[in-house]
């Protein structure tokens, strides 16, 4: 698609500015071997999703297309693009048809078997078997959490947002879910009673084929942070003041 005139202008006049490079996803021109889109919203957390299918096979996928929506009550969400057939893939189906799923923290030390669940294998084969990985019953629904994980919520389906895409694989489907059960593993909770989040090291997708685990944290507050708003950053749902 062509720039009209007054885009041209803007886009002159805003270059010396602050930046130089610009382009219109329609038109692939950014010039590049590989796309930088993917790499430009990073670090993203992977939702290790865990489903069963209405037969009862366990299915296990990572999403980094994942992130959590609100807290109070939380909800979560992964987009699921189409497979390289054009369909739905097994966690959107089965998420859908049971009502149910489970997320499962990413970890570095749980790289290799992330990486094995996310090879696109027939529906109906077991994808715990497949990545070498422990089920643990869930609580308050029937998927099964994935025991080396340090931290699993279960979920109750509740809603798909379909977005249509430029191609078959493009078009997404949006699973959203509230989180009604949370475990986190013991040993991942310190002294002051805060997740120890550099014990965990979660495992963050970058662009391309990268990677990136955390392993530095810092801490800064917003200036003149009143209590609500305080809750609201902590996500402490039980200290917000009812309005
Ligand atoms: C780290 C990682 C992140 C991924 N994120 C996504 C994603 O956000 N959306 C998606 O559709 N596929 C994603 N994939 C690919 C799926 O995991 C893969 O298609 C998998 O076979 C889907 O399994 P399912 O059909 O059992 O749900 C990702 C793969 C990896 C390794």
């Amino acid at each position: 698609m062509e720039l009209t005139a007054e885009q041209k202008n803007r886009y002159e006049s805003d270059k010396e500015l602050t930046f130089k490079m610009f382009y219109q996803f329609e038109n692939r021109n950014h010039g590049l071997p590989f796309d930088p889109f993917k790499s430009c919203v990073v670090p993203r957390p992977i939702g290790w999703i865990s489903t069963l299918s209405p037969g009862g096979v366990s299915n296990l996928a990572p999403y980094s297309q994942f992130q959590n929506l609100t807290f109070d009550p939380p909800y979560v969400m992964f987009a699921a693009n189409q497979n390289t057939l054009g369909n739905r893939k097994d966690s959107t189906i089965n998420a859908e048809q049971t009502g149910e799923f489970v997320y499962n923290m990413a970890t570095y030390e749980l790289r290799e078997a992330v990486n094995l669940s996310a090879q696109e294998v027939p529906y109906g084969i077991d994808e715990f078997e497949l990545a070498g990985v422990t089920k643990a019953p869930s609580t308050l629904v029937k998927p099964f959490r994935v025991a080396e994980s340090p931290i699993q919520f279960e979920c109750r389906y509740y809603q798909t947002l379909r977005l249509p895409g430029k191609s078959s694989m493009g078009t997404v489907d949006i699973i959203i879910g509230l989180v009604v059960g949370i475990h986190i593993h013991d040993e991942f909770i310190g002294n002051d009673g805060k997740i120890d989040i550099l014990k965990i090291r979660p495992l963050g997708r970058l662009g391309y084929y990268d990677y990136t685990v955390i392993d530095n944290r810092f801490e800064m507050i917003i200036p003149g942070l009143n209590e609500t708003l305080r809750a609201g950053m902590e996500g402490s749902a039980d200290k917000i003041i009812k309005t």
